[in-house]
């Protein structure tokens, strides 16, 4: 028992994506065979991929945020257009990751090869259009300009967010709001249009509409902290995808922008791997090693914390109810992820 006597505080810790997202298990196994739908073609190598793509599975964390989302404003989940937009929103975040990999050269993806590394960069460049554009394709039945307006920014600011971060390739001197500005755009905005989204299929009204969608925005910041912190910390075998690869491909990211500044000896250290494209002369357990030193990773963990919090906070001002006692509980979920 917690202290205060609160069980709730030392429960909610051991709660897992399963139980968390288990008030919306029947709603996710019908985005299965949505997604099932949406990606079959009378074109073999896309039925084939979309497949493949498919059956790699992933944690389905922004379709459940769609369709707690939904419960949490009051509306039914397990309504076809609801299922249907919680799919589009799985499709534009497998599209962005198809492309991404691509970017970053990366050869796994979810515990296989990813379409680039097993098909070419070429057949992956078309796949992520294919899929971008299915997902819009499949969002016009919803006849809803809001929808749209929604998921045409969100996209733009996806590209710009992964244009951004290309201009900053091997810079060691990139700033903590251009870092940040990344985050929002490449992750986050797609976070807080899956809530927003959501909100407005569940029919509720502004405020709600702009609790879920500021809960989204502040998730998707944490969510994407929490990846670069388990780039630097963790292993392939949990991940199901390389890592320490982000400073391979010259990407600096929080652990190491606050490392920079509290030991800027470590520039040429940071310069060297990204020039060399390996850990040959400065190991990953040597970051590791120093960013521990220097409290830099816990720096970086308190930002994630703060942002996860804000998420928590936005929270307040959805009316109550289990489904959002589910979006509290992702929060900090999202902060003990494994992979
Ligand atoms: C990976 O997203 C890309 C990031 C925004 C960090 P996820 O970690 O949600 O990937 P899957 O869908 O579970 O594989
Ligand atoms: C997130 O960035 C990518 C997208 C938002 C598409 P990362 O490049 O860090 O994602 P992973 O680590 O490859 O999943
Ligand atoms: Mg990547
Ligand atoms: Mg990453």
């Amino acid at each position: 028992m917690h202290p205060s006597g609160n069980t709730a505080a030392v429960e909610e810790p051991l709660l897992t994506a399963r139980r968390i997202f288990g008030l919306v298990a029947h709603e996710l196994a019908l985005v299965e065979e949505e997604f099932e739908r949406q990606a079959r073609s009378n074109i073999q190598v896309i039925a084939y991929i979309g497949d493949y793509l498919r059956a790699s599975g992933g944690k389905r964390v922004r379709p459940a945020l769609t369709l707690l989302s939904t419960r949490a404003a009051g509306g039914d989940a397990s309504r076809p257009n609801v299922v249907r937009m919680a799919t589009v929103m799985e499709f534009l975040h497998t599209a962005t990751l198809v492309h991404d990999d691509i970017i970053d050269n990366a050869e796994t993806r979810r515990n296989r090869p990813s379409i680039n590394s097993r098909f070419g960069n070429q057949t992956a460049v078309l796949m992520g259009d294919w899929l971008y554009m299915s997902a819009f394709e499949t969002s016009l039945q919803e006849r809803s300009l809001q929808v749209l307006d929604i998921l045409t920014a969100v996209t733009r600011r996806m590209t710009e967010g992964e244009l951004l971060q290309l201009t900053l390739i091997g810079r060691a001197d990139v700033s903590e709001e251009q870092y940040f500005d990344i985050l929002r755009r490449k992750t986050a905005y797609l976070f807080s249009a899956c809530c927003e989204i959501g909100a407005i299929l569940g029919g509720c009204g502004e405020d709600e509409r702009g609790a879920l969608r500021d809960y989204g925005m502040s998730l998707g910041m944490a969510f994407q902290l929490v990846d670069d912190l388990l780039d630097f910390t963790s292993d392939e075998g949990a991940l199901g995808k390389a890592a320490g690869v982000d400073l391979l491909e010259g990407k600096v990211t929080l652990p190491l922008i606050y490392l920079l500044e509290e030991e800027p000896g470590m520039k040429s250290a940071v310069q060297s791997v990204v020039r060399e494209g390996s850990y040959r002369e400065f190991t990953r357990e040597l970051f590791l090693r120093e960013a521990e030193r220097a409290g830099t990773l816990e720096r970086a963990r308190a930002r994630a914390a703060a942002y996860a919090e804000a998420a928590a906070h936005a929270l307040e001002r959805v009316r109550p109810s289990k489904y959002a006692d589910a979006l509290r509980s992702i929060t900090s979920y999202i902060l003990r992820r494994e992979m």
